[in-house]
């Protein structure tokens, strides 16, 4: 030890000749680097807040945008809030095909979940609105959703509820109300809208957090082929593909062409998320589809051009029931909503 130490030193110093070079020290046993879990690259990681930049998310600007998502004074008649159509009690939608509105009027399309939407490369099922903020000004003014007149409607009644300009003042440093600024706030709020569940801790690394049955669930989906079109951390939501892909599907909506006004867009929809879709049934864009079980089948039959047998829609409608998350029971309660003052409109049931 001492001869090596010296011979060394005497090599630092530049001295001939040069030194033995020191032997290596024996390799320390390194433990066995953890095996990424199978198919871990396809999906990716579930992010906890859905935003590029967390810190613009501040407290204030979500607890506004939760309550204007609850609040019923931004619909015509003061009945129907964002609330109405996503019930975040439940998974973020109403267990209809289609939703009532104004007047208990319906549009064509199901209430896809508000549960994760912000992960999406856009929102509604043709992709007609960038993101979360874009979107949340339009149901407020469809006469069939919650059909206010205006946008300078809005204003005036959230202006005339004297809680709301405080909190407008708190979100965005001073009290002035815009449309922009509601929408600002619903999307804040929407952006922790996440809702991990088995599967993330299985992409994680703990490998018993799925059982056999869904692990093999999970074999068939990407073996199949359905993670052609469902894949990312949204398991779905990063690309638009067409509807009868292989065979075609019949129906009147003809997806993104509307939004493009292209013709090669015809039948074109956003590949839907299917984390919770266990819960989120009717399925496909016009809620037409009761059951899971069928809108499996479907898929196979028109988008892969695969019969599955029942078995082996069985095993993947396992897997994707640990696509069901944890509701975030808190972040999601119904806050107190500020009083209406002496002169906000009176609900319009015209
Ligand atoms: C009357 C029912 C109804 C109300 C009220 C309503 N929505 Fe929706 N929402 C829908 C329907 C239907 C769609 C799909 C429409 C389409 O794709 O053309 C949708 C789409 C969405 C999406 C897109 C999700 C995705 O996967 O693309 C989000 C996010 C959303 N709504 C949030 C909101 C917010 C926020 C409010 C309140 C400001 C609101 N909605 C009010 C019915 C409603
Ligand atoms: C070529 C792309 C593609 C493939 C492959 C594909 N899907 Fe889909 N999937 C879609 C599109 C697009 C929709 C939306 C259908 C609609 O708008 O009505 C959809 C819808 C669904 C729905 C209904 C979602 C909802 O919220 O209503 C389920 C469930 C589903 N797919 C599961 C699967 C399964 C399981 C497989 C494999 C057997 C699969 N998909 C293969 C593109 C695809």
């Amino acid at each position: 030890m001492h001869l090596v130490l010296t011979s060394l030193l005497l090599g630092c110093a530049g001295s001939d000749p040069a030194p033995e070079p020191t032997p290596e020290p024996a390799p320390v046993e390194a433990p066995a680097p953890p095996t990424p879990p199978k198919y871990a690259a396809l999906f990716g990681t579930l992010p906890e807040v859905m935003a590029d930049d967390p810190a613009t998310l501040t407290d204030a600007k979500i607890d506004l945008g939760r309550s204007l998502y609850y609040d019923p004074r931004l619909s015509k008649n003061h009945d129907i809030s964002c609330n109405s159509c996503h019930q975040l009690d439940k998974y973020g939608v109403d267990g209809e095909p289609t939703s009532p509105g104004h007047k208990g009027a319906r549009g064509d399309r199901n209430s896809p979940t508000s549960y994760n939407a912000a992960l999406h490369i856009a929102q509604f099922w043709d992709g007609r609105a960038p993101d979360v903020e874009a979107q949340a000004k339009g149901p407020v003014l469809n006469p069939v959703e919650m059909a206010m007149p205006t946008a300078d409607v809005v204003v005036e009644v959230l202006t005339s509820i004297p809680g709301y300009p405080p909190l407008f003042e708190a979100a965005f440093g001073d009290a002035t109300i815009t449309y922009d600024r509601m929408a600002e706030a619903i999307g804040a709020f929407e952006r922790k809208l996440v809702t991990p569940g088995p599967f993330d801790a299985y992409l994680a690394g703990d490998s018993e957090a799925l059982t056999d049955a869904e692990k093999a669930g999970l074999d068939l989906f990407v073996t199949t082929g359905c993670t052609t079109c469902h894949i990312g951390p949204g398991v779905g939501g990063s690309m638009y593909q067409k509807l009868g892909l292989v065979k075609p599907y019949e129906t009147e909506d003809v997806g993104r062409s509307k939004a493009t006004g292209k013709d090669a867009d015809k039948y074109f929809f956003k590949v839907p998320s299917l984390r919770n879709i266990e819960k989120t049934g009717p399925y496909f864009h016009d809620g037409s589809i009761a059951t899971l079980d069928e809108a499996v089948r479907l898929m196979g039959t028109h988008q892969l051009g695969k019969d599955l047998t029942d078995e082996q829609v069985q095993s993947i409608v396992t897997f994707l029931g640990a696509l069901t998350g944890e509701i975030p029971t808190e972040y999601v309660a119904k806050p107190t909503l500020p009083e209406s003052g002496p002169t906000t409109p009176k609900a319009d049931p015209s």
